[in-house]
């Protein structure tokens, strides 16, 4: 049933947009993605038990992509996001706030301190009793152990660090935990995943669940994974956050959309990288 709904809504999407639906276009499963010649990330992969149902194989939204945009990912020269991680470091060690310190002062060179954490964010903060994203994290590190000014939370210098950050996650396994004081959080995330919304009655499962693979306007839709974020894109050539792509996506189905660090984004964005757990984490990954 699902499944028939969705393709009447892809004509009604076809023809509000005044654009076409089109069939199947193949991506490429065999590429591999290998950066700097070096380094060789899982873009494909089996799901994680919790997707089982839904989905056999996760796939990397690299893998959607045209060969040359592809190929831009696999040169850290060319890959223009690679300039703003490298502005995201001197952030990082950057001095600011009534405390006199830089992220260094305590967490060392960004390469060791920062190490693997990208791939376990979102993740659940015991002192806080909460479910905290990597940019909530930064903010709160800023707020509270510099005395600093917290950063918009999509905003230039917030893509940076979380960009810099990121990159010292690349090609380890996206692994963040959907249970014990997260299961709530997760199963919320879940639902609003499900959830049909807009004018257009369609949920993020019926692009990138039911649809991928397939091209929607110019566009071949992927499973809309984030183990690549953050994201420069060619299309606005600056670096998206996770909560900008959720609001843009939201924003395409003609519904109201949450802010960016609301707390349906922050429940979302968990639920949608633990569809991803077993990818690589891209660090800081190039799209159109
Ligand atoms: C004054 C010391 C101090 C400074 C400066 C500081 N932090 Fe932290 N940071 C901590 C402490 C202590 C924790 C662990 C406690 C917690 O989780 O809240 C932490 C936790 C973190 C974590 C989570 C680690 C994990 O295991 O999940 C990240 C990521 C992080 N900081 C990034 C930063 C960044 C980026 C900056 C600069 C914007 C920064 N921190 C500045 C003390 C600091
Ligand atoms: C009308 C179809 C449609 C819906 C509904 C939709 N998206 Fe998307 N989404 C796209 C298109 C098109 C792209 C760009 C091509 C691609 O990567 O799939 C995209 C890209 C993405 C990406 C970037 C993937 C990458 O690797 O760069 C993420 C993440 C994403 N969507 C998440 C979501 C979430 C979460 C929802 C539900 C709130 C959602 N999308 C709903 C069409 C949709």
């Amino acid at each position: 049933m699902t499944k028939l709904k969705s393709i009447r809504a892809f004509a009604v999407l076809a023809v509000a947009g005044g654009v076409a639906f089109g069939g199947a276009a193949q991506a490429d499963e065999n590429a591999e993605l290998i950066v700097n010649g070096e380094i060789k990330l899982v873009t494909k992969t089996a799901a994680p038990d919790h997707l089982k149902d839904a989905v056999d194989t996760i796939y990397s939204g690299w893998l959607f992509r045209e060969t040359g945009t592809q190929a831009m990912q696999m040169d850290d020269f060319v890959n223009p996001g690679m300039l703003d991680a490298e502005a995201g470091i001197e952030l990082y060690n950057a001095v600011d706030g009534t405390e006199g310190k830089s992220c260094a002062s305590c967490h060392g060179d960004i390469a060791e301190g920062m190490k693997g954490l990208r791939a376990v964010y979102p993740k659940w903060n015991e002192a806080a009793g909460e479910v905290r994203t990597m940019e909530m994290q930064v903010n709160d590190c800023r707020e509270t152990r510099m005395g600093a000014e917290p950063y918009k939370y999509i905003s230039r210098e917030m893509g940076q660090i979380v960009s810099a950050v990121s990159l010292q996650s690349r090609g380890e396994p996206v692994n963040v935990a959907i249970d014990g004081p997260v299961a709530a959080t997760w199963a919320q995330g879940k639902e609003l995943y499900y959830t049909r919304t807009g004018i257009l009655d369609l949920s993020c499962a019926s692009c990138h669940e039911e649809n991928y693979g397939n091209m929607i306007r110019a566009d071949h839709l992927s499973q809309g994974q984030i183990n690549g974020f953050p994201v420069y894109r060619l299309n606005n050539a600056k670096i998206n956050q996770v909560h900008d792509r959720f609001k843009g996506c939201v924003r395409d189905t003609r519904a109201e959309t949450y802010n960016p660090g609301s707390s349906e984004f922050i429940a979302l964005e968990l639920y949608v990288a633990s569809r991803g757990n077993g990818l690589s984490v891209e660090g800081v990954s190039l799209r159109n």
